[in-house]
């Protein structure tokens, strides 16, 4: 891989606008959604119903992040939208292992999010069930926040792991990052980046996009599957 991939968040979208927000990130490699049911986190966004009108409207595949309880209940039905990708949380899911095998089995991509103080030593068995390792560098439920560098040496261990295992999964960070921050995060060794305030928040996102790709793709390592 040579090149990152940006997935910029709509959770500082308008979110009265969101199919014109849509077409302002048409340049992105996914679009992340953030899934938030008020009791996982301390927030509350949008659910399946208006997922599945993003995803019949979006000029690029959906990358949901769903930050809810009782995943393995919940996630299979995002799955069963269509969605390219959905991840569920790993202090979430009773059984992450069968939940991956049950997201696979119903067409999306598999991916599991770490909180940043949740180890990935313990997950590390189950990489071959996974698509995407998301480890969450904010404190999930609110976009804006600062990065958190004390999730980088996480971040490291989760690379040498996925390149030691030789299984193709990427690796993805979510949370405060920035066209500085982003830097770090790749040279920890993470390959997809979400951004929320950095894209939404800038004049033109397809611009942020950009400045934020070529960021993260100057110091990316070489995955090793490919
Ligand atoms: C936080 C969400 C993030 C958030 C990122 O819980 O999961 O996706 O939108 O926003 P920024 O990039 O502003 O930190
Ligand atoms: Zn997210």
């Amino acid at each position: 891989m040579t090149q990152c991939c940006i997935n910029p968040s709509i959770l500082s979208a308008d979110f009265v606008n969101l199919e014109a927000e849509l077409q302002r990130i048409s340049t992105a490699d996914a679009v992340h959604v953030d899934v938030m049911d008020n009791h996982f986190v301390p927030n509350l966004t949008i659910g399946l119903p208006v997922v599945q009108r993003i995803q019949a409207v979006s000029p690029v595949p959906l990358d949901a992040h769903l930050m809810i309880a009782d995943a393995d209940r919940w996630a299979p039905g995002f799955a069963d939208a269509g969605l390219s990708s959905v991840t569920f949380h790993a202090e979430a899911s009773i059984a992450p292992v069968k939940l991956a095998r049950e997201l696979r089995s119903r067409g999306a991509k598999a991916g599991m999010a770490l909180r940043p103080a949740t180890p990935v030593d313990p997950y590390l068995d189950m990489l071959s069930e996974l698509d995407m390792l998301l480890i969450m560098t904010v404190e999930p439920g609110f976009g804006g926040q600062a990065f958190l560098d004390l999730t980088l040496p996480k971040i490291r261990r989760a690379r040498a792991a996925i390149d030691g295992s030789g299984i193709n999964v990427a690796l993805q960070v979510d949370g405060g990052i920035t066209e500085e921050t982003i830097v770090r995060a790749a040279e920890a060794g993470a390959n997809v980046f979400v951004a929320g305030s950095a894209v939404y928040g800038a004049e033109d996102p397809e611009a942020a996009i950009k400045r934020l790709r070529a960021e993260g793709s100057r110091t990316l390592r070489p995955a090793s599957a490919e």
